[in-house]
Formats: structure tokens, C-alpha cells, sequence
């Protein structure tokens, strides 16, 4: 991202400076990203959800996650994590109970506004969603895009993000010409590229080597120190303990929310 416009995620590395962190919360206050009140960015109350069959997938759940707090999501495959994700990121309605984001009970928003709060959330879908008629720079330049910035904004802040998640060399190349961990890396580039007040990562490091998951999970870390509620799912226990931070653990269709730091 342009040091003109906000962030340069090659500070990131050096995120435990405070100077730093306090400058980058200042940018974030000053581009319009809400840091004002305490109340919850999301917030589930008994919470149920089903797909066709009507067979629950999550029964009664009920939680609050803050502004600048780090999750991890787990559960055994198929325990519904991808369903959690999907639901937060308003894909999928509560058959019961209530569902808010940013303070709005999500069955009451019109199809426009569950557009405008998706362009506040950052979502990293376990299978990618790349559009594949469009170049990996397109791809990540999209949401900048959706919010109106220039081409050469968007660009400049696409060809950084790439640049740092190791597809300096990638620009051009269609998402059908890379690897599993190259279209992995380039989804997390687009969900973070707008500075979202908050990320959803379905098995984000999932396919890339260890060195790399390392680096991404810094990226994730420094947006959560920055502000944004993260939310990464999965299967890598190593990280779960390596991080500490507070874990959503799906077992029987429920959560059960295990050392609850709130993220710090
Ligand atoms: N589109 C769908 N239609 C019907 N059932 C679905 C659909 N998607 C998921 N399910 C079911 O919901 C349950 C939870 O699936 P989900 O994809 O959320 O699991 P998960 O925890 O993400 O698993 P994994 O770790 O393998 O990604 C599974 O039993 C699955 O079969
Ligand atoms: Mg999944």
C-alpha cells in the first residue's frame, strides 16, 4: 500500500514498535475506520444455521468479537467452520437468533447494505474465489475498485501487496497459471488490501511452506495490532499455541471459546 495513502506493509515486520503501531492506529482513526466505541463488531445471539437439508450445522451460539482482537477458528473437518465464516461474511442467514455486525441486526439490511458492510470485511474463502477472467494485480485491485480509487492508486497499492506476499512477479498471470499456495497468497492480498475493519481467513496458510505461513500470519497479526478483528481458521495446532491468542473451537454443532484473551 502507497505510504501516501496509509500503510506500508514492509513496517509490518516491526510491528512491536509502539511508535509505529500508535502512527498506524492515528491512520486508520483518520480514514474513517470507527475506533471509537466498545461495542462488539460482531455478535451472535443463539445463533442457529442449517443449509437445504435443515439438519443444523451450528446450534445456539452465542458470542462478541471486539475491534483489535485475534481469533483462531478450529474444529475437525466439517465441524462447520467454513460455515461460521460464511455466515459472518452474510452469505448465509440464521434459520434463529440473531446475527449483528457493526452494531446491525444483519436480517433487517437491504441487498445494498450487506454490500457496503461486506466492503468493510475482508474475506480469505478456503477455495480462493479468484476471478479467473482477470489478471492476479485485477484480482487484488478489485475491492479498491468497488471503493473508487484510481487505477494508478489501485495499482501502486496492488503491485505492494503482491510484491510482499512474494507474487512480485506475478502481476500478469492468470489465476488458472499458479500454484494453490500462489492463488492463496493472492486472496489474502485482496482481503487485505482495503485495511477492513474486519478479516474472516478460512485456512489461509493452508497450502503454502512454513516460511511463508510465518510471514502471513505476521501480516495478520500486524492488521489485528492495527485494529481489525482477525479471524483465521485452522488446522494447524502449532499455530494455535505458537500465537496464544484466544481460540472458537467448533465441537458438536457449538463453540466453546478457549483462552479468552480478547485477541491481546
Ligand atoms: N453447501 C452446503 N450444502 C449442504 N451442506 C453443507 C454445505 N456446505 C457444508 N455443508 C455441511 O456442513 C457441515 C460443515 O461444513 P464446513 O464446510 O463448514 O466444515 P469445515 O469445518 O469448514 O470443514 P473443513 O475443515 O473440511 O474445511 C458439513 O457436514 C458439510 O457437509
Ligand atoms: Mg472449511
Amino acid at each position: 500500500m502507497s505510504k501516501e495513502s496509509g500503510i506500508n506493509l514492509h513496517s509490518l515486520m516491526f510491528i512491536d514498535q509502539i511508535r509505529y503501531v500508535t502512527m498506524i492506529r492515528n491512520k486508520l482513526f483518520m480514514s474513517g475506520v470507527s475506533m471509537r466505541t466498545n461495542e462488539p463488531v460482531i455478535s451472535l445471539d443463539k445463533v442457529m444455521v442449517h443449509y437445504g437439508n435443515g439438519i443444523p450445522v451450528l446450534k445456539n451460539i452465542s458470542l462478541d468479537l471486539n475491534k483489535k482482537s485475534f481469533y483462531f477458528l478450529t474444529g475437525a473437518s466439517g465441524a462447520g467452520k467454513s460455515t461460521l465464516i460464511r455466515l459472518l461474511y452474510m452469505g448465509l442467514k440464521p434459520a434463529s437468533g440473531n446475527l449483528k455486525i457493526f452494531g446491525e441486526n444483519v436480517s433487517e439490511l437491504t441487498p445494498n447494505e450487506i454490500c457496503d458492510f461486506r466492503q468493510r470485511i475482508g474475506v480469505v474463502f478456503q477455495d480462493y474465489n479468484l476471478l479467473n477472467h482477470l489478471t492476479i494485480l485485477e484480482n487484488v485491485a478489485l475491492p479498491l475498485k468497488v471503493k473508487g480509487e484510481t487505477q494508478r492508486a489501485r495499482e501502486h497499492q496492488a503491485k505492494e501487496i503482491l510484491d510482499w506476499v512474494g507474487l512480485g512477479n506475478c502481476f500478469n498471470l492468470y489465476p488458472e497459471q499458479l500454484s494453490g499456495g500462489q492463488k492463496q497468497r493472492v486472496a489474502i492480498a485482496r482481503a487485505v488490501i482495503t485495511r477492513p475493519e474486519i478479516i474472516l481467513a478460512d485456512e489461509p496458510t493452508g497450502n503454502v511452506d512454513e516460511e511463508i505461513a510465518n510471514k502471513l500470519m505476521r501480516l495478520f497479526y500486524g492488521m489485528h495490532k492495527m485494529g481489525t478483528c482477525v479471524i483465521v481458521a485452522t488446522h494447524y495446532r502449532q499455530f494455535v499455541d505458537k500465537f496464544s491468542f484466544s481460540e472458537i473451537a467448533i465441537e458438536n454443532n457449538k463453540i466453546h471459546l478457549k483462552n479468552n484473551r480478547d485477541g491481546e
